[in-house]
């Protein structure tokens, strides 16, 4: 699932684009400035029972409703169900590379570590995930078109391994800043350390990255 940019388009009768999602929460003033730090997020509305966010053209991405501050409790119940159950992640695009790992840097200089890299073959991701354990992956199409990114589902490699490569982000971060062009970059295994075994496919995935 990706959220896209607001766009005026043709009056089509299914939906263009998400425009928010809402969450529920009984620490909303952690959310809030979690999603200060992650996403340099405005506040463009508050008030006792509701925080509605923005971060990009749209009027609002993310809507915070407030529960009593002894639900929280329950946090480690809502993280499992995630891993287990229903709705895992949302997903939002960036336009390049270097968008990306310029958004890893800035999280990881605020204390925010990712919980999973990985380059899905379609998609180069680095998942986070927010104080209530919702998590997010921040990603860029390894292809220059939609197409050319549906077209990788067909291919061999995609049946092989539909999960991906485990990368390194201080690595590939490296190399670009040494000049390697992007899209070589974003080859799986172009984030694994010289002398590092690479991690792909059902290896990749953990306690912590499920
Ligand atoms: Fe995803």
């Amino acid at each position: 699932m990706t959220v896209t940019s607001h766009q005026s388009g043709p009056a089509t009768s299914t939906p263009q684009y998400i425009a928010h999602w809402v969450c529920k929460t009984a620490r909303r003033e952690q959310m809030i400035k979690w999603y200060q730090l992650a996403f340099d997020a405005e506040i463009v509305h508050i008030d006792k029972t509701i925080a509605f966010l923005a971060w990009d053209g749209e009027s609002h991405r993310l809507a915070l409703v407030k529960l009593p501050n002894w639900l929280r409790f329950l946090f480690p119940l809502s993280k499992l169900r995630r891993k287990l159950y229903g709705f895992d992640h949302i997903a939002l695009a960036f336009g390049s590379l270097e968008g990306l790992l310029g958004a890893y840097v800035r999280l990881r200089d605020r204390g925010i570590k990712p919980v999973w890299c990985i380059n899905h073959g379609l998609t180069t991701s680095i998942y986070f995930e927010d104080p209530d354990g919702n998590r997010l992956e921040f990603q860029v199409d390894n292809f220059d078109t939609p197409e050319e990114t549906k077209r990788y589902f067909s291919t061999e490699a995609f049946a092989k391994n539909p999960i991906g490569v485990n990368f390194d982000p201080e690595y590939l971060l490296d190399r670009l800043c040494s000049g390697v062009p992007p899209r070589e970059l974003m080859q799986q295994g172009a984030g694994t350390p010289p002398g590092q075994k690479v991690i792909g496919n059902m290896k990749a995935i953990n306690w912590r990255t499920l």
